[in-house]
């Protein structure tokens, strides 16, 4: 059996179904590049019957990828599993995946099917699939809450009918490493067929063990993992691509398998996605986080200087962590510039790059020093917002012990301007009122987070925002200079995304 572990990424279908996740079509096309530059085996880009936005994505992320199998989802019924044959039909290696759940549980109360109808629909879903692409496969939603007998039982029915790759869900993050091991030892040892096809390992991180579950799946015979950049996914997410990437690569030693993964990518695609979702990453985050190569204490700090793999098993530049430094000032030019994001991983169009180099210029005259966190968040920042139908033009607030508490602000709303002056309970809330009263509208703010981007007193602020209205969420970050024109960019934005996400998903179909 070869040592090599196909890299699956979800974060543009699992991930995005995470409550507040989402992603416009052009996010959804430079995170599909990224990926490939990364060289990700499979790029599963949507549920393409969901919704058209969906559809669209999946078709365009085909037409654009030529190196990774490009993936859409799909239920069993035929509808679903043609629609999704059509949307990956241009890409270079298109895959159909089709699932259906095998627990008694989910059988009975969410599918309402006798397990020999299940069977049926295995079957019947996966010859069609099979029928309209080479590369076909399966899900047992649920998987690790089904019995042992009708899971062989499904999986021999897919193999059967002609699945390429078994796919063996923790959907709902209940396994232990040595039970979920086992699941695929059994599966391996006992399904005729089962040395013919690729075992996938799909965790979910309810637990917190998606990482340490797919790790056992792979030493049981799995050779997919399936996982998401950020860990994004359902709920608590799924297991974290870096850390399975990385995992694999230090530890080859203990576990003697191997990706194709660049790592030193690592880094740049957890700030997208963190910047495309609005999702910060928690400083302590493994691999990416902002703390991962940080030393404190003085003990650490002084094994660190007399020699660095006294406190680190990877270097920060491994995974494409530089570390902060400082870098530039109002001094710096152009060139200096580019070749800076260069070095962060940022390659922008010229237009995107002039209004980039126009905003660094802006903060270099509020701010002595600027360190690479500070351009990370403003090139990140400008790529977020450019796409929004509403933006913020203008902001004067008046705060302070005296009150009344004021906003006022110009909106342009699809190009045109709009102006209004509001109060509030405290600077934020004057701001958010005055916006309300612009753009009515019934949504409530779910969250409101402010960070510095570095340290002292004129760092910038980076401000997250999730509202929520009829059962969607949407989640948007902004960095300022200033915290109220952040909150501002930040509410607006989220303004902005949960608009799209309600057009989007006028007719949505949910993922079982
Ligand atoms: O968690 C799950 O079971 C899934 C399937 C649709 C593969 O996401
Ligand atoms: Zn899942």
């Amino acid at each position: 059996m070869s040592d090599h572990i196909r890299i699956f990424d979800t974060t543009m279908r699992d991930g995005e179904q995470s409550p507040g996740a989402s992603m416009s079509h052009f996010e959804k096309l430079e995170l599909a590049k990224l990926l490939e530059e990364m060289k990700v085996d499979v790029i599963e880009a949507g549920f393409p019957i969901a919704s058209q936005g969906d559809f669209d994505a999946v078709k365009a992320i085909s037409e654009i990828v030529s190196q990774s199998i490009v993936c859409g989802l799909s239920r069993a019924g035929a509808k679903d599993i043609e629609r999704c044959a059509e949307a990956v039909r241009g890409a270079a290696r298109p895959r159909i995946h089709t699932f259906i759940s095998t627990s008694p549980l989910h059988m009975k109360h969410k599918l309402q099917m006798e397990p020999e109808q299940v069977l049926e629909a295995i079957h019947g879903s996966v010859t069609l699939a099979r029928n309209l692409v080479g590369d076909v496969e399966w899900s047992a939603e649920d998987a690790t809450r089904s019995t042992r007998d009708f899971l062989r039982r499904a999986v021999e029915t897919a193999i059967k009918a002609g699945a390429t790759t078994i796919n063996v869900p923790d959907t709902v993050g209940y396994g232990v490493p040595d039970e979920y091991g086992a699941i695929f030892k059994d599966l391996i040892e006992n399904v005729p067929g089962a040395d013919e096809v690729i075992f996938s390992a799909h965790c979910h991180n309810d637990l917190g063990l998606a990482v340490a579950n797919s790790l056992a799946a792979v030493q049981n015979g799995a050779r997919q993992i399936e996982c998401a950049i950020n860990g994004l996914g359902e709920r608590a997410g799924n297991a974290a691509l870096e850390e399975i990437v990385m995992a694999l690569k230090v530890r080859e030693n203990a576990m003697p398998f191997s990706t194709q993964i660049d790592a030193t990518r690592l880094f740049v695609a957890s700030k997208m996605v963190s910047r495309i979702t609005g999702f910060p990453v928690q400083y302590n985050k493994a691999i990416v986080g902002k703390n991962a190569f940080a030393h404190e204490s003085g003990i650490h700090q002084d094994g660190m200087l007399k020699n660095a793999e006294t406190y680190e098993i990877m270097t920060p530049e491994s995974v494409g962590q530089g570390g902060t430094n400082l870098v530039m000032g109002k001094h710096s030019g152009r060139h200096a510039f580019k070749d800076k994001l260069r070095a962060l991983g940022y390659e922008l169009s010229d237009n995107a790059f002039m209004d980039a180099f126009t905003r660094f210029k802006d903060l270099a005259d509020k701010k002595k020093f600027i360190f690479d966190d500070d351009l990370v968040a403003l090139v990140d920042d400008a790529a977020s917002h450019v796409d929004d139908a509403i933006k913020v033009s203008r902001l004067r607030v008046v705060a302070g012990t005296d009150g009344p508490q004021t906003a006022e602000i110009d909106l342009l709303i699809n190009g045109e301007k709009r102006w209004t002056t509001m109060r509030g309970n405290g600077p934020v809330d004057a701001v958010f009122n005055a916006i309300r009263a612009l753009v009515p509208h019934e949504a409530v703010l779910d969250l409101y987070q402010v960070h510095a981007v570095t340290e002292g007193t004129d760092a910038q602020a980076e401000v997250s925002v999730r509202l929520a209205e009829g059962g969607y969420y949407a989640t948007a970050r902004a960095a300022d200079a200033d915290t109220l024109v952040a909150s501002a960019k930040a509410y607006v934005g989220a303004l902005n995304r949960l608009m799209t996400k309600q057009k989007r998903h006028g007719g949505e179909v949910q993922v079982g």
